[in-house]
């Protein structure tokens, strides 16, 4: 009899692939009636396993009294409830590490595109716009300040980065990485003081808005914003009329508060690129991060350490 387990989303074909050989796999997602298909496996499931988007609630948790792990396809686990799993004693794991460089290299490159405007020049190319006159300057990136919000394995990562592209880093977060980099504990005054903010740290509750009104204004209309992190440390809303209105100079957004859902009115806009959360979405990663969602489970089972247990 082999172990059951609940998949919540789809997952790549080769990590499915491998949980199917390996596990009973129930597919929630594809389930006609999902209540039925939890009420009928709640006695058998022990794991869970699920992506960054479509997590685990404390209500699907509570209906697996028999489960012992979450299995996370991503870094952020902030569409699982983990304060309820912790509670429970059901154990999260997810995928950090093997996803770094990947998304600090987003980062950057989203970073490049907004300030020296690179798809807006390929639109002008590709529009034949060129004969008919130069396309306007845009900024360099060497010589700015990045204001880094979250300065853990990811947002130092871009750190490094940018300095090699000669930008002076700072950082703010719950405390003083003790890196080197000038520690700002309030983040407006960091906004205020820089030309980039890069958003960097997790999603959740501890965060949600954290980038405001404030923060927003404190960046002004000289200032980027860059976020690949989660559209919920930002207030969106806010940030679109900013840029609406000029009140900052551009913004480069891989994620947003309600994916995949992206507020219209930045279509429109000229100094926006937009990505849709693709921060880790290069076959070699991807394939890295399934790897670890199989580990994961793997030694969870066999009684072993986890790779890399979240909590
Ligand atoms: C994924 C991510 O896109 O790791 C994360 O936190 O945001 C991305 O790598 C997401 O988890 C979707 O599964």
């Amino acid at each position: 009899m082999s172990i059951e387990i609940l998949q919540v989303g789809p997952l790549l074909p080769s990590v499915e692939q491998v949980l199917n050989a390996t596990y009973t796999v129930h597919r929630l997602w594809q389930a006609a009636d999902r209540n039925a298909l939890l009420a009928e496996i709640a006695p058998r499931v022990r794991a869970i396993a699920t992506s960054g988007n479509a997590g685990a609630s404390a209500a699907l948790v509570d209906a697996l009294p028999k489960l012992e792990i979450v299995s996370c396809f991503g870094v952020g686990v902030d569409a699982i409830d983990t304060a309820h799993c912790q509670k429970k004693g059901v154990i999260v794991a997810n995928t950090p590490d093997v996803l770094t460089d990947e998304v600090a290299d987003l980062a950057i490159g989203l970073t490049l595109a907004t300030l020296r405007r690179i798809p807006q020049g390929d639109a002008f190319v590709r529009a034949g716009q060129w004969p008919g006159g130069k396309f306007p300057l845009t900024d360099k990136l060497g010589g700015k300040t990045m204001g880094i919000l979250g300065f853990g394995r990811i947002g130092q990562a871009i750190g490094q980065r940018a300095e090699a592209f000669g930008v002076t880093v700072v950082h703010s977060g719950p405390r003083d990485k003790g890196t080197g980099h000038r520690y700002y504990a309030d983040l407006a005054e960091m906004a205020a003081a820089v030309d980039i903010l890069m958003i960097a740290c997790p999603g959740g509750p501890e965060t949600e808005k954290l980038v405001d009104a404030q923060v927003i204004a404190a960046l002004g209309a000289k200032g980027y914003l860059i976020n690949i992190a989660r559209g919920s440390v930002v207030d969106e809303p806010v940030l679109v009329e900013a840029l609406v209105q000029g009140k900052l100079k551009g913004a480069g957004l891989d994620v947003f508060v309600n994916e995949p859902q992206v507020p219209e009115a930045l279509f429109k806009l000229e100094n926006v690129v937009l990505q849709p959360h693709v921060g880790s979405a290069t076959n070699q990663t991807r394939a890295a991060m399934g790897d670890l969602v199989v580990r994961n489970l793997a030694a969870h089972f066999a009684g072993q350490p986890l790779p890399a247990r979240y909590c």
